[in-house]
């Protein structure tokens, strides 16, 4: 498949709800060009993503008294993706999104040995994840985009030609919908999700601290010193990981908890209610002041809660805004980290054969001012 032209595509109307447009994005340094996509419903939600790392650039949503605002952190421009690989904003992560231990695994009596880039383990994917690919792009006729990624055999040590393909659909419903399908020619693993960081305030207006979390989760895998599951599904029951109920963000983060403290705040994954393939409620985030609402669904299992503990005010982003500890948060779909070195986690693994197929969907509403 050849990139998209830009020069045949303006913009299409593909049903009365979407707009899709497309649009340049730059070049990364080998020269290869890079696009964005725009797509926008009937009720002002719009977002943006480019062909560079699968990346959601911005998602613009109303709040309850219907005053738009960019809600996830990112760059004006490809040079801030390409100078700042690190926090992975808004990125699709692969081949394996989060860690893997001691930077290796073992899949058939083969022992697959990793690039440490994490202390002594992987994280997301290695040294060049698909965060970092231009991926090759399409508009689809029902107004959606579809990227597509070819790993190699081999690339980043992953076994196996893996052909990836990511769609996003924005409905009038206000759901921007993300599928993952991928196949391999040999027996592989993989671990795929989104890295968005949400400020429901807007990206860039501080820390999410206020804002209501909850969770669809009575356990979760507790990690040791590397972040790498202990293996235990821990119960939430009377711990600051309970977020059965809503609860604002910073109303336990510094509590006296050992596994706080190895997350620097709240950097786990938790074990979401249901089993199986079926899409449902993962988590509900709401900010009070502005009334955004996000919901994610999801067919994984797991989904970590990240508070963006790394960000310490050194990256300013979108308007040169200032991205200050626990500027975003992200709700990352996923596979329990580290299963390929877990029998007893739910299985990463792919074969010649099997299509892997995932879905994730960030639901957008506003809510009702409440009494004081
Ligand atoms: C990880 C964090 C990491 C962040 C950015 C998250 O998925 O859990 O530990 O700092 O990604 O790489």
């Amino acid at each position: 498949m050849k990139a998209l032209s830009i020069t045949l595509l303006g913009v299409i109307t593909l049903s009365a709800a979407t707009k899709l447009t497309v649009a340049d994005f730059g070049k990364i340094p080998s020269g290869d060009p890079v696009h964005i996509y725009t797509l926008r419903n009937q009720h002002g939600l719009e977002a943006r993503i480019t062909t560079y790392g699968g990346t959601i650039v911005s998602l613009k949503a109303p709040d309850r008294n219907g005053v738009t605002a960019d809600i996830v952190l990112g760059f004006d421009s490809l040079a801030g993706y390409l100078d700042n690989p690190s926090p992975y904003f808004g990125a699709i992560v692969g081949r394996y999104a989060n860690r893997i231990g001691h930077a290796q695994f073992k899949l058939s009596g083969v022992v697959h040995k990793l690039a440490a880039n994490n202390g002594e383990n992987t994280l997301h994917g290695g040294l060049h994840g698909f965060n970092q690919a231009v991926w090759t792009s399409r508009p689809l006729p029902d107004g959606g985009v579809e990227l597509s990624y070819l790993s190699k055999d081999g690339e980043e040590n992953f076994p196996g030609n893996l052909r990836v393909t990511v769609t996003y659909h924005l409905s009038d419903s206000n759901q921007l919908q993300i599928d993952y399908v991928a196949t391999t020619d040999k027996v592989t693993v993989l671990n795929l999700t989104n890295h968005s960081y949400f400020n429901l305030k807007g990206a860039g207006e501080g820390d999410i601290l206020g804002h209501l979390v909850t969770l669809n989760a009575e356990r979760y895998t507790p990690v040791d010193a590397g972040l790498i599951p202990t293996g235990e599904l821990r119960d939430v029951n009377g711990t600051p990981f309970d977020f059965r109920k809503a609860t604002p963000i910073g109303a336990r983060i510094e509590a006296n908890d050992q596994q706080l403290k190895l997350g620097k705040g709240y950097d786990h994954n938790w074990v979401l209610k249901g089993s199986g393939k079926t899409l449902r409620l993962a988590a509900r985030v709401e900010e009070p002041a502005s009334g955004r609402v996000l919901e994610v669904l999801t067919t994984e299992p797991g989904v970590q809660f990240y508070t963006g503990n790394f960000l310490d005010g050194s990256i300013h982003g979108k308007g040169r805004k200032v991205y200050v500890l626990r500027a975003g948060f992200c709700l990352e779909t996923q596979h329990f980290p580290d299963s390929p070195n877990k029998p007893a986690f739910p299985s990463t693994v792919l074969r010649p054969g099997q299509q892997f197929h995932s879905t994730t969907v960030f639901r957008f509403a506003t809510s009702v001012r409440s009494k004081k």
